[in-house]
């Protein structure tokens, strides 16, 4: 493993000329590590709908780097909490549902829907131990569109300062968000670095050629299809083809005709992507985190307007799923190249991967540390990156990257 030229300002250069950032990022524990720490740690991270959220004691759970979070309703609103006992650090709350309090299943310890800690069997008997002392963490909770996010940095932005303009540009598809109904829910496993798979993600110079059905739907020339930076997101546009909506494709697709003609595709930093397709109203939404270095996790909800026939939701799910299936057997194989490490860097074509580049960017910018200016953080030290954005590996990653190289 090289680390040569890999101080944050010969990374953004060499990314400015079209080369990619070295195969290691996507396969190196310590990566993986910086990146959780940096990056999902201090960003905005999609916990659930809101409409799940509308009764007081209405809950979900999930996780923030890592963190098992605990989002709820209570008399003031939507509260967030780390989720995870002050007692033995036992997960508190489990999936989600609606509860009158917040009681873990380990030692029975409860808390009200604010997190105060209300009872701790025994604890009366205990010098020194006051129940005020230990409350559930809080988290930020806020929400966008019918959307509900959590962050652990306490100084972040606002969710509405990063991804605010994103709502005009959805209701421009002709989705209504506030009219949207969650169809199902589905957690997935894959065998790729989570780069990896957004990269793939934001670009569609591979469409013609890997996915036969997306392209018989979707007009994917490249000066049709639109791809714009819009600071914290990134969007791609695509008409529906008129020979689709006609039913003169050459391959078997779903039902493209209905109110929705644009196709949408967009990532929101680090890791969510919103996705809408042309025909009924619909729209999914995904998140994608890293599971180790060399497997990514996460879930995906679909959603409909109202009034979904059962066929037109089999059908786009299906269709969904078949460009889902052949975009992980890319990156299946991306990670297999990454993997071995040669060549150790790849060449993006700038007027077609622009935003994958981007995006690298931002990985780049996130590791260098938020509160320290690249060139700053450059001139500081000559050392390569391994002592800069990379740091050493614990053992349990040790083990995870072995396990999983
Ligand atoms: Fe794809």
């Amino acid at each position: 493993m090289t680390y040569i030229n890999e101080d944050p300002e010969s990374l953004l250069a060499a990314l400015d000329r079209g080369e990619s950032l070295p195969a290691h990022w996507y396969t190196d524990a310590a990566i993986t590590a910086r990146e959780i720490e940096k990056i999902f740690r201090k960003t905005w991270n999609y916990i659930g709908p809101a409409k799940e959220l509308a009764n007081r004691g209405d809950y979900i759970t999930g996780y923030v780097g890592e963190v098992p979070v605990v989002v709820i309703r209570n008399e003031s609103g939507l509260a967030g909490f780390v989720n995870v006992c002050r007692h033995r650090r036992h997960e508190v709350m489990k999936g989600r549902g609606n509860s009158k309090i917040m009681q873990c299943g380990y030692h029975a310890w409860t808390y009200d829907l604010a997190g105060c800690l209300k009872g701790a069997p025994r604890s009366a008997a205990e010098p020194n131990f006051k129940l005020a002392d230990y409350p559930l963490l809080p988290l930020r909770v806020e929400s966008l569109g019918p959307w509900v996010f959590v962050n652990l940095d306490a100084q972040a932005k606002s969710l509405t300062s990063y991804f605010g303009d994103l709502l005009k540009i959805v209701e421009g598809s002709g989705v209504h968000l506030e009219s949207l109904e969650l169809h199902n829910r589905e957690e997935w496993n894959a065998n790729a670095n989570w780069k990896t798979m957004l990269e793939n993600y934001l670009e569609c110079y591979h469409c013609a050629v890997a996915h036969p059905g997306f392209s018989a739907a979707i007009d994917v020339k490249p000066e049709n299809y639109d791809l714009t930076m819009h600071g914290w997101f990134a969007s791609q546009l695509g008409d529906v083809r008129q020979s689709a909506l006609e039913g003169k494709t050459s391959i078997k697709i779903y039902d493209v005709r209905g109110e929705v003609t644009q196709s949408q595709y967009h990532l929101l930093w680090p890791n969510i992507t919103i996705n809408i397709n042309p025909g009924f109203p619909n729209l999914s939404i995904d998140v994608w985190v890293p599971d180790g270095p060399n497997l990514a996790k996460g879930f995906s909800e679909q959603y409909f307007g109202p009034g979904v026939s059962e066929n037109f939701a089999k059908d786009l799910i299906a269709f969904n799923k078949q460009v889902g299936h052949e975009d992980d057997v890319l990156t299946n194989s991306v990670q297999r190249g990454l993997i071995g490490g040669l060549p150790d860097r790849g060449r993006f074509l700038t007027n077609s991967e622009h935003l994958c580049i981007h995006f690298q960017r931002l990985v780049v910018q996130a590791l260098a540390g938020d509160a320290v200016p690249l060139k700053q953080a450059a001139a500081a030290t000559a050392v390569p990156i391994s002592s800069k954005i990379s740091v050493t590996p614990t053992p349990s990653m040790s083990a995870e990257r072995e396990g999983n190289s």
